[in-house]
């Protein structure tokens, strides 16, 4: 596929969103950012999206804090598909995608999460890692499906963890590791998509 569009859902600071961007604007991923949806309206990284001049836009949970209701997934469907999208990325968004949105985009919703799966799915991976007292954790680029943290994994990247890690310390480096794994494994999954 040639220029591949992007949608990204985040619930957060949009770190990694902005290293999609910087991706891009290094020539390292011939992609463009088409739309961006967060569950929360005052998360950062729709503000960092604006700023971009990228749509961005909040997808209304009614209330629920945990759980992706329907109606809302069919909206984020919706508007992804308005919006152009071929490959949608989660970076940091909090919710557990099922169907209906994961009919929309079969085989084409891919989630980074900071641990080396399938080791230390959900939440605080980082501080679960240094919890089991392992020497080493990393980063995973994977295809989403309906569980947490599951689906086929297509990157990965290994990060020391050190005898001094603090959860922050460890967070730190695994989030830099993100950096470079997200970008580089769009680029190599998006050149097998056909149009
Ligand atoms: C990342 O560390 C990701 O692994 C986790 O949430 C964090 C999102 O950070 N799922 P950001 O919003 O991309 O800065």
């Amino acid at each position: 596929m040639a220029m591949t569009t992007l949608g990204i859902l985040g619930s957060g600071f949009g770190s990694n969103m902005q290293a999609i961007l910087d991706a891009i604007d290094a020539g390292a991923l011939d992609a463009r950012i088409g739309i961006v949806l967060s569950d929360h309206p005052d998360a950062h990284i729709l503000e960092r999206a604006e700023l971009k001049g990228i749509r961005a836009e909040v997808i209304n949970c009614s209330g629920h804090l945990m759980k992706f209701p329907e109606a809302a997934q069919e909206e984020t469907a919706r508007k992804l598909t308005e919006a152009g999208v071929d490959l949608v990325c989660l970076a940091g968004f909090m919710r557990i995608v099922k169907r209906p949105l994961l009919d929309a985009f079969p085989s084409r919703i891919l989630n980074i999460h900071p641990s080396l799966l399938p080791a230390f799915p959900g939440l605080e991976a980082w501080r679960q890692a240094l919890e089991a007292g392992v020497s080493e954790s990393g980063v995973t680029v994977h295809l989403v499906d309906a569980g947490m943290d599951t689906g086929p994994i297509l990157g990965q990247e290994r990060v020391a963890v050190l005898p001094d890690d603090t959860p922050e310390t460890l967070h730190f480096r695994l989030q830099a590791a993100e950096h470079r794994l997200y970008p580089e494994v769009i680029a190599r999954y998006a050149a097998t998509l056909t149009p």
